[in-house]
């Protein structure tokens, strides 16, 4: 089938939204990328974005030259352009309780709907809890002047930051949810040069859909938090964590992705959708059927707790007044993300506990300063280190580990380290002289 570009609207330029946009001018679309917030669509019509995401820079910038992809505050813009409409708002988790909070995907919904007057076909693609598919759908046909032609598809993500450019552009898999199968037809013509490359195109009903998110992220949590938790058993016995997942992880069935103990997951995602599933499954009746997930969430909390006991056992009971350098800031490395991160929580926790406490991340900083403010936030790796009585590695960034233990140990009071990543090279921190523990696994050093 010859690809026929269309025009494509994009609702909500935030992390999913900017980067789904550019990705279909990328594959030949004329874009419209819609979102309220006027200074982020000023920023992306000059090519830059509001966050840090490896490649995305470059891909607007082409995208844009290329005259296929603009950005508008106008909701008529976007509905004028919108033969095909994404929906890539947010769903944060409300404030007053674990559910998602679906303020943006109303709002989008009923403020778009009665502008479009032409045929469409809409595709939810932010992570809801399900049934929210249903109401999209229904409310469009009811406040859509095109009524019954504007249609209604959902196709959830699974890009990870720091690998979005690529995620969007190769998936791994794509999946739909549908009333009627001639919509995923037509979702495939629009995925044509994607879907060339051969990837599974999952077509499935609008309820399954939405749960496949869900679960995927879900999955993806408990994987963490259960090797986790065989790292207290692997502390409480002297074990090793890491030889073995090493050792689970050869087990095909298994596999050793996702196995990586530490200080849990953190970030925009894995937390708050695992207890918006657990919201929305209570008011299904059925609570009992992921009542293990808020142990999983529970595990996962406790790792941060671990890592300031380790922190504070390093500095033998006391960290009052005493220098921490913690490397890392962001949720995970290659992003300046810091929401919900395991890493400031820590570095946070430490400062209200009275210890001197410097952070540094290559690109997170800012976002740091502006939201947890006490640490103090170093641009330089070696002003963090210079005097530290111990240094927490708590995000995995390259740079980290290039940095030479035996230089920075120079530069240091106390050559001892908490590896939280399980990511550096141990035994060339050991052979430097640095006494190590590491999540999971035994002192050493
Ligand atoms: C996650 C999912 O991986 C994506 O598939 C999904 O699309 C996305 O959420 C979303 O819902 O939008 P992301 O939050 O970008 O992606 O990051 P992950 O790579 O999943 O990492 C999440 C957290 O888990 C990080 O804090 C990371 O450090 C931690 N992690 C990951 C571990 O502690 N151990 C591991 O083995 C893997």
């Amino acid at each position: 089938n010859e690809f026929v570009p269309r025009r494509v609207t994009v609702v909500g330029c935030g992390y999913l939204g900017a980067v789904h946009a550019a990705a279909m001018a990328e594959i030949g679309h004329d874009v419209v990328g819609f979102d309220v917030d006027e200074a982020k669509v000023a920023l992306l019509n000059t090519g830059h974005t509001p966050f840090y995401e490896p490649g995305l820079d470059d891909l607007l910038e082409r995208t844009l030259a290329t005259g296929r992809l603009r950005f508008t505050t106008s909701y008529q813009e976007a509905a004028d352009n919108g033969d095909v409409i994404f929906l890539c708002v947010g769903t944060p988790q409300r404030k007053d309780s674990n559910a998602a909070d679906l303020v943006y995907v109303r709002s989008a919904v009923e403020n778009l709907a009665p502008l479009l007057t032409e045929p469409a076909l809409v595709l939810g693609k932010s992570t809801v809890p399900v049934g929210t598919a249903e109401w999209v759908r229904d409310t469009l046909r009811e406040l859509a002047p095109a009524g019954d032609a504007v249609r209604l598809a959902w196709n959830p993500e699974f890009l990870r930051e720091g690998f979005a450019v690529k995620d969007t552009l190769s998936p791994d898999r794509l999946v739909v949810g549908v009333d009627d199968p001639a919509d995923a037809a037509e979702l495939a013509t629009v995925y044509g040069p994607i879907l060339e490359q051969g990837m599974p195109w999952v077509v499935v009903d609008l309820a399954t859909a939405q749960l496949v998110k869900n679960a995927a992220n879900a999955f993806l949590a408990t994987k963490i938090s259960f090797i986790n938790a065989m790292a207290e058993l692997c502390e409480a016995t002297g074990a090793d964590v890491v030889a073995l997942a090493d050792a689970i992880g050869h087990d095909a069935r298994i596999g050793r992705r996702f196995l990586q103990a530490g200080v849990g997951f953190g970030g925009g995602c894995l937390p708050k959708d695992l207890r918006g599933f657990m919201a929305r499954a209570e008011e299904l009746g059925v609570d009992q059927a992921l009542a293990f997930l808020s142990e999983v969430d529970s595990i996962n909390l406790r790792r941060r707790k671990r890592a300031v006991d380790v922190a504070t056992e390093l500095l033998d009971g006391d960290v009052t007044g005493k220098r921490i350098a913690v490397l890392g800031a962001a949720f995970k490395p290659d992003s300046d993300d810091i929401r919900d991160s395991p890493a400031l929580d820590v570095a946070g926790t430490l400062h209200e506990m009275g210890a001197d406490v410097r952070v540094h991340d290559p690109k997170a900083l800012d976002n740091a300063r502006r939201t947890r403010p006490g640490p103090q936030y170093c641009d330089d790796v070696r002003e963090a280190l210079a005097g530290a009585d111990v240094v927490l590695h708590l995000t995995e960034w390259r740079e980290y580990r290039e940095l030479d233990p035996a230089e920075i140990g120079a530069l240091v009071a106390g050559k001892k380290l908490l590896e939280g990543r399980n990511a550096l090279d141990v035994d060339r921190w050991v052979a430097a002289g640095w006494d190590v523990k590491a999540l999971g696994r035994p002192r050493v050093g």
